[in-house]
């Protein structure tokens, strides 16, 4: 038996921020970086929340950390809210969702509601049992899952991100991209998260480039940000994969931009996953040739067979990378990856711990890792 439910409510398009004029009479805490924190966004989300008491807490970093997080518990400690609002890109959603669990973990009787306002169009952590919290000691990020993550409203108004700048609408967008590749290909994909797999990849197909040519072209921005929604919702249930694990692994370490970091590597696990060289008859009967076949004529690629279509897929990826002018390989982001190589052993070890290996469709074995490892450092 399989399950698949939406349990966040989901309000969209220009004006939806006004959903939160309903609320009256709460202590809130708005959770958001320093960026956010002091920018027209939040002042806009607090006009929308004058019958209500709010304070800010605007410490979460990029990728926070666990610092951070005990951080805004003690926060939560004083303050005492009846909601939370996470305002901000993937970062601030998920510092919020770590600050709210392990607060309620403490205070066993905390009744604390969630609503999350993204600000880029990346993660789709609004609608996801995840949060990905990076332990500083170990330098390596951590995927927590747990349904008690999950917010129980979202908010999706494109005027929030109209400001996103290039190199960041460049890298969120990748990252949309990779969760609707990984989710649609994953060992749990199904009808229901193929459905909103292909959809995100869709509109992230035919919106990207616009929306990072013109920031201030308020359709692609809004078809973007419901991609990222669309790709959370599938892969909240159906899982990543590989791309995700090793970007999790390496992006921890140097810190690169999670967005930017899964486009360096995506190319090199579609053709790890298709094990496209092979080409045999059988082969053209897998099942991931074949999505990766049904993804190039979605983006109305050549396709006529399961190898052609993987083909034009790969090259599709990497023209898209490039026109959005994010580097091929760690050498071209100035980042000397070699340690990676010289600690294989524990690359290897922690790539297979992550959470997103086990729906990865292709088992992984060391000597697999240290050549996809060779091709991402360049
Ligand atoms: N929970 C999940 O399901 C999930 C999935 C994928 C990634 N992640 C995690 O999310 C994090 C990345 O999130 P992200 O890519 O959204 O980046 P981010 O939240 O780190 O934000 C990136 C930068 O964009 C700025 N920014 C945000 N909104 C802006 C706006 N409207 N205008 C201008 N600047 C703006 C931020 O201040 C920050 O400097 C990583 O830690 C990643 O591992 C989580
Ligand atoms: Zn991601």
């Amino acid at each position: 038996m399989k399950h698949f439910n939406i349990e966040t409510s989901i309000y969209f398009g220009e004006g939806s921020l006004e959903k939160l004029k309903e609320l009256d009479n709460k202590k809130i805490l708005i959770i958001c970086d320093k960026f956010i924190g002091t920018s027209e966004i939040l002042k806009k989300v607090q006009s929308n929340l004058e019958k209500c008491d709010v304070a800010v807490f605007d410490d979460i970093i990029p990728d926070p950390t666990i610092k951070v997080v005990a951080k805004g518990v003690q926060v939560l400690k004083s303050e005492k809210v009846d909601l939370i609002i996470a305002l901000g890109g993937g970062s601030s959603i998920d510092g919020a969702k770590a600050i709210r669990e392990y607060y309620t973990k403490i205070e066993k009787n905390a009744k604390i509601d969630f609503y999350a306002i993204p600000t880029t169009s990346g993660t789709g952590s609004e609608v996801t049992e995840y949060s990905v919290i990076t332990n500083e000691q170990e330098n390596i990020k951590y995927a927590l899952a747990d349904k008690k993550l999950l917010p129980s409203v979202a908010i999706l108004d494109p005027e929030l991100v109209k400001s996103v700048p290039k190199s960041i609408t460049a890298d969120t967008g990748m990252d949309v991209l990779t969760h609707a590749i990984e989710a649609y290909i994953s060992k749990e994909a199904s009808d229901f998260t193929d459905a909103l797999a292909e959809k995100a990849f869709e509109l992230t197909v035919k919106n990207l480039e616009k929306a990072y040519l013109n920031g201030g072209d308020l359709q692609a921005r809004e078809k973007m940000h419901n991609a990222s929604c669309l790709a959370g919702l599938a892969f909240n249930s159906a899982g990543l994969g590989l791309t995700h694990s090793l970007a999790h692994v390496i992006g921890g370490r140097f810190h690169i931009p999670h967005g930017k970091i899964n486009a360096i590597i995506l190319p090199h696990v579609v053709r790890y996953n298709s094990n496209i060289e092979r080409e045999s008859y059988l082969d053209s009967k897998s099942e991931v040739l074949k999505k990766y076949q049904k993804l190039a004529k979605i983006a109305d690629l050549s396709a006529i067979n399961p190898f052609m279509g993987t083909s034009n897929l790969i090259n599709f990826i990497v023209k898209l990378q490039k026109s959005l002018l994010i580097p091929g390989t760690l050498k071209d982001l100035k980042i000397d990856g070699s340690s990676l190589l010289e600690d294989i052993d524990n690359v290897y070890e922690n790539v297979l711990k992550d959470i997103c290996t086990k729906t990865n469709p292709r088992e992984i074995t060391k000597e697999d890792i240290k050549k996809l490892i060779k091709s991402i450092v360049g």
